[in-house]
């Protein structure tokens, strides 16, 4: 099959273009390369592959997209103070980008469409776990910006019939996780800064927890999503249905690396986007406890609705999961 993989340069992206490379499909990847990296397509000589650089809000997408089967839609900001720092290109990009994307894929009679929103949509939920049914009320930009570009998916499906899956990620971790930008995913910081015998900086007493992905079981998942047919207008929960502190995930990234004498140090929690102090200028400022239930946010998916529809079931344990990260940091990062 042909597939087009949006945002394929990113980490999830590129992680699943060398998959279905691998299962023998034809790959087309599309990003504008903002905040993923050629070198993340490490298998840029295969002839299966094809690259190329391109905003998913161009019209001029159609070209790419008349000529596939399936579009996997990944392309996204996402990260959550960056987003929050500048709304109107989070939702450009996340649900203009979306909309774009999904009147292409209907005028080129897109089989099926792969979208991924995110657990950020659970933002004010309080019980748990959390599942696909809840009504989700989010208030952050990237949320609010998921969110949206979900309801646009929904919409495609209502009133065109198209057929559209949507993934809420929770927390993935793997290789090709960014650690160069400014808030880095926390595995990719404590990872780098341990590599370098630097102190992390972590937040309020690292008790939180969240639930934890390995990405080898995201790219299963996403396989099935190709033509399993239970699969069709399904909203999904893609997590593991393990909370994990940032404490435990810590000490054995630590053990890992034998670096179990550097001890981070933890802060108040209202401090953790300050490094985007915009946020916090002028009359109308981000309100703190906003920043303190980000750090605090506890996650857990349900994954009862993909086990049963899809019989998906995550296999990868945080303990092998952050074995094989450390493994690939330490040769790469
Ligand atoms: N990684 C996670 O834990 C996680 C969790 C929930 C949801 N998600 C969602 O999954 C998707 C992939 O996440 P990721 O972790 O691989 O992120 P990533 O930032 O590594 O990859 C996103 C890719 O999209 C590209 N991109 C951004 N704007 C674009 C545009 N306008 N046009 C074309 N390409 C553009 C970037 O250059 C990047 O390569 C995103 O939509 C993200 O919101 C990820």
């Amino acid at each position: 099959m042909k597939i087009l993989i949006t945002g394929g340069a990113g980490f999830i992206g590129s992680n699943l273009a060398a998959y279905l490379l691998g299962k023998k499909h034809q790959v087309v990847v599309l990003d504008n390369l903002r905040f993923g990296y050629l070198e993340n397509l490490t298998n840029r000589n295969n002839l299966n592959l094809q690259f190329i650089q391109m905003d998913v809000r161009d019209r001029k997408i159609e070209k790419v997209i008349k000529n596939v089967d399936i579009i996997f839609h990944f392309a996204g900001m996402n990260s959550l103070p960056a987003c929050q720092s500048d709304p109107l290109e989070t939702f450009s990009v996340n649900v203009i980008g979306t909309a774009n994307v999904l009147e292409i894929a209907r005028k080129c009679s897109i089989r099926r469409v792969i979208f991924s929103s995110s657990s950020a949509v659970y933002e004010n939920e309080k019980s748990f776990p959390l599942t696909e049914d809840m009504q989700v009320n989010p208030t952050l930009a990237y949320s609010l910006s998921k969110k949206s570009a979900e309801e646009i998916c929904h919409a495609y499906q209502e009133l065109y019939k198209m057929d559209i899956v949507i993934f809420r990620f929770f927390n993935v971790y793997g290789p090709h996780m960014d650690f160069r930008r400014p808030n880095p995913p926390f595995i990719s910081y404590i990872l780098t800064c341990l590599l370098r015998d630097r102190v992390p900086v972590l937040h309020s007493d690292g008790n939180q927890s969240r639930d934890m992905i390995y990405i080898d079981d995201v790219l299963q998942v996403c396989e099935i999503a190709i033509t399993n047919t239970n699969a069709k207008n399904q909203t999904f929960n893609v997590g593991s249905g393990k909370a994990s502190s940032i404490n435990e995930i810590y000490k054995q990234v630590a053990a890992y690396l034998g670096k179990e004498k550097i001890k981070p140090i933890f802060r108040k929690p209202s401090l953790l986007w300050d490094t985007y102090p915009n946020l916090f200028k002028g009359k109308f400022p981000l309100q703190k406890n906003f920043v303190e239930d980000e750090v605090h946010r506890y996650t857990l998916a349900s994954i009862k609705k993909a086990k049963k529809l899809l019989h998906w079931d995550p296999r990868v344990s945080l303990t092998q999961g952050l074995k094989r990260i450390t493994e690939f940091a330490v040769q790469n990062y």
